[in-house]
C-alpha cells in the first residue's frame, strides 16, 4: 500500500475513527524523533480523533505503567527539539540473560506489557525505534499486540526502508566535524583518525566519508587491510598532500579480525589495550608510516540536538503516515519509505536483521571514483 502519494490517502473520510493508542520511544535516541512523535499526534488527534497515551522511557514504560494522557500542548512546539519528550531505554523484554530472543525466560515481562496494554484500554501501540524496538514490536505483535512501528535511527540500517530519521542530522554533524579536522589536520600536517557510530552497518561513516572528502573510509562491511591503508597514506605524501583524513566507523574490522570468532576477536582487542577501532588504526598507522596521527571519538554528538531541515520532514512524514495505518487499522508494519515512496513494510520482515551497505553499492563505487581509499586496495 502507498501512503503519502496524494491519491489512496483515508483523509477526512475516516475522520471519526476513535481509539486510544500508546506511542513510546525505544532504544537509542536521536534527531527527528520529537518531530515525528508530533506527526503522529497530531494526524491521529485533530484529524482522527484519537485519544494517545504517552509512555515513559521506552518499553521500560510499558512494564511500569508509566504513562499519560497526551494533550495537544504536549505535542506542540517540539518539531525542532532534540531527543524525545516520552524518554527512552534500551529495555528488551524478550531478551533472556543469555542474550537472545527467549519469551520463556522473560515471561513475566511480556505478560505485563500484555496486561498494562489492557489497562490503558489500547487499540495500538506505535513504537519510534531501531532494529531492537521494531523487533520487539513483532514479538508483541504476535503476542497479540497491535503495533505499528516508525524506523529511527542515525545508522539507517533498518531492513525495508531505504532511509531512516535520524540519519540525515547524524551525517550532517560527522560531516561538519570532518570538515573542521580538515583544517586542523592540514595546518598540523597529521592524519587525523575520526570515529563514528555504525557497529554492524557502515552508512553512516561512507555518507559523511563522502561528503567530507575523507581520503580513507573503514566499514564494517569491507574488512580492511594496514598494507592497503599505508600503501595509500605514503602516496598522498609522496604526491604533496602533508595530511590525511581517516573516517572509521566502530564496528569497521580488519581482514584478520574478520577470521576471528568474536570471543577470539574480543581477546586479540583488549591486548591491544587501546579503547576503541579508531584508537587502533591510528596506532597502526603511526608504526607503519612514522606521520603523526590524532584520533577524534565524535560519540553521542551524533545523536544530539536538532534535527536537520529533512530528518523532519521526514519524520513528519512517517509519523503522519503512521496514523494513517492507525485509521485503517493496519497493524502489524512498518513505515518506509522505498524510493520517492512512502509505505509499510510488514514487522515481520524488519523483524531480527539488519540492512548492512551492499558491496556494490553505488556510494562505494562513488567513493572509490574520487580516489577513497576503502581499505581494501
Ligand atoms: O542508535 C544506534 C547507536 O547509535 C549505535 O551506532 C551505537 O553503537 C549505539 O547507538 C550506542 O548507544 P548506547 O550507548 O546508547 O547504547
Amino acid at each position: 500500500m502507498v501512503l503519502h502519494n496524494g491519491t489512496t490517502r483515508g483523509g477526512c473520510m475516516l475522520k471519526s475513527v476513535t481509539r486510544t493508542i500508546g506511542i513510546l520511544t525505544s532504544g537509542g535516541d536521536c534527531p527527528g524523533l520529537n518531530a515525528a512523535i508530533r506527526g503522529v499526534c497530531r494526524a491521529a488527534y485533530d484529524r482522527y480523533n484519537m485519544s494517545i497515551i504517552g509512555i515513559a522511557n521506552g518499553y521500560r514504560g510499558l512494564i511500569e505503567a508509566d504513562a499519560r494522557l497526551l494533550k495537544p500542548e504536549d505535542f506542540s512546539g517540539i518539531l525542532t527539539r532534540g531527543g524525545t519528550i516520552l524518554g527512552t531505554s534500551r529495555e528488551k523484554p524478550f531478551k533472556s540473560r543469555k542474550g537472545e530472543y527467549d519469551s520463556e525466560v522473560a515471561q513475566d515481562k511480556v505478560e505485563i506489557i500484555k496486561e498494562n496494554y489492557k489497562k490503558l484500554n489500547l487499540d495500538c501501540l506505535v513504537v519510534l525505534g531501531g532494529n531492537g524496538t521494531n523487533t520487539t514490536g513483532y514479538l508483541l505483535s504476535k503476542e497479540g499486540l497491535n503495533v505499528i512501528g516508525l524506523p529511527k535511527t542515525i545508522d539507517n540500517d533498518i531492513v525495508g526502508t531505504d532511509i531512516t530519521f535520524g540519519f540525515h542530522s547524524a551525517v550532517s554533524i560527522a560531516t561538519e566535524a570532518i570538515d573542521r579536522l580538515h583544517s586542523t589536520a592540514h595546518s598540523h600536517n597529521r592524519v587525523m583518525v575520526i570515529e563514528l557510530m555504525g557497529h554492524k552497518a557502515g552508512w553512516l561513516a561512507l555518507y559523511a566519508g563522502v561528503a567530507g572528502g575523507g581520503d580513507i573510509i573503514l566499514i564494517p562491511e569491507i574488512p580492511y587491510n594496514m598494507e592497503a591503508i599505508t600503501r595509500h597514506l605514503l602516496k598522498r605524501a609522496r604526491d604533496g598532500k602533508s595530511f590525511s583524513i581517516v573516517v572509521v566507523a566502530e564496528g569497521a574490522l580488519s581482514v584478520e579480525e574478520a577470521q576471528m570468532e568474536k570471543k577470539e576477536r574480543k581477546k586479540y582487542r583488549e591486548k591491544t589495550a587501546q579503547p576503541s577501532i579508531g584508537y587502533r588504526v591510528a596506532r597502526k598507522i603511526e608504526e607503519a608510516t612514522g606521520m603523526e596521527t590524532r584520533v577524534t571519538v565524535l560519540g553521542y554528538l551524533q545523536r544530539g540536538g536538532i534535527p536537520s531541515a529533512w530528518d523532519r520532514v521526514l519524520a513528519t512524514t512517517f509519523g503522519t503516515a503512521a496514523a494513517e495505518l492507525l485509521a485503517r487499522g493496519e497493524y502489524g508494519k512498518m513505515v518506509c519509505m522505498r524510493g520517492n515512496e512512502v509505505g509499510s513494510v510488514s514487522l515481520e520482515e524488519v523483524a531480527g536483521k539488519y540492512k548492512a551497505v551492499p558491496l556494490d553499492h553505488y556510494m562505494i563505487d562513488t567513493a572509490r571514483s574520487v580516489g577513497t581509499c576503502m581499505g581494501d586496495e
